[in-house]
């Protein structure tokens, strides 16, 4: 399955985008209205963008009466993609969706950097979100931890039906000219080719430690890169940064896929991801 990673794709100024892909994932929604941090939000570096939009969105209520049922329109199922900074503001969120057909799975954006210890935030998150709907629950997370497995498996343990990974890595780009930090909150989270080495470590490590299905993403954007997230361990694949210089993303990277496949061998993108995973299982035995 193909999506877009939250926060890269506005789905009502480019539906026809959003209509490419198997579910549109949304911008993070906390129970607030946030508007965002100090610009300038987004910088260019040699290797990725670094953005620190800071969770700027409508809240809650305004998704829910406005960007909702216009969201739903689409034809596409949505994943909601969940903030909040306490376990309980995440419970009254899913809570709140629960209700509402139209939303076919939570993202639970998990990788928060308020979160002060990771293992125990994602538990905890999880766990009040787990008890509030009855949507499937996918954990974002973040690769910039001391030992991701053991918050993969804290997420399970609390009830995740799948993984989503990953969220950006912090980083600092500095103006050419004054020296000084290029974003308005001097550092962002780096997103875009840079992350997709780490991504790819973070997927296959999860994979192995848990029997979660895992969303990977960071960094792609052509079909090769989708078929290696599956030869890791991604069950689905997200486009992110790509979609802002190239919209036709998710057409082009069908298309490469589809050949990749073909030049391969396999029929299909499950016959990618079992041969993969049985090969990998039978070097694990020897
Ligand atoms: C401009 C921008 C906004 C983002 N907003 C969110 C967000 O609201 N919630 C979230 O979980 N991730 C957010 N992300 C992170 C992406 O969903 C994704 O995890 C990350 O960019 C790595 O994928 P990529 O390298 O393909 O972009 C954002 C990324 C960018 C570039």
């Amino acid at each position: 399955m193909l999506l877009n990673a939250s926060g890269c794709l506005d789905a009502l100024t480019a539906p026809d985008v959003a209509r490419g892909l198997d579910a549109f994932v949304t911008k993070t929604v906390t129970p607030e209205p946030r508007d965002g941090n100090t610009p300038v939000r987004i910088a260019e570096t040699d290797v990725g963008m670094l953005n620190s939009i800071g969770l700027a969105n409508p809240g809650i209520d305004r998704f829910l009466t406005r960007s909702l049922p216009a969201l739903a329109k689409l034809g596409v199922p949505i994943w909601v993609s969940v903030g909040g900074f306490t376990a309980d503001e995440y419970a009254e969120i899913c809570s709140r969706l629960d209700d509402h057909a139209e939303v076919a799975a939570i993202e639970l954006n998990v990788s928060c950097p308020n979160v002060e210890s990771p293992t125990q935030g994602a538990m905890e998150i999880v766990a009040s979100a787990r008890l509030a709907t009855r949507k499937p629950l996918w954990a974002k997370l973040s690769a910039a931890v001391p030992d991701l497995t053991e918050v993969a498996r804290a997420a399970h343990d609390a009830g995740a039906d799948g993984l989503a990974l990953i969220n950006t890595l912090r980083g600092l780009a500095l103006d050419e000219r004054t020296l000084q930090p290029a974003l308005g909150p001097a550092v962002g989270g780096l997103s875009g080719p840079a992350l997709k080495p780490v991504a790819l470590a973070a997927v296959y490590a999860c994979h192995r430690a848990t029997d979660l299905p895992i969303v990977g993403m960071g960094g792609v954007q052509t079909g090769r890169d989708v078929l290696e997230f599956v030869a890791a361990g991604a069950r689905h694949v997200a486009l992110g940064t790509v979609l802002f210089a190239d919209p036709d993303a998710p057409v082009r990277v069908r298309a490469e896929l589809a050949a990749e496949l073909s030049a391969r061998g396999y029929a299909d993108v499950d016959d990618a991801y079992a041969t993969a995973h049985a090969h990998a299982l039978s070097t694990a035995t020897t």
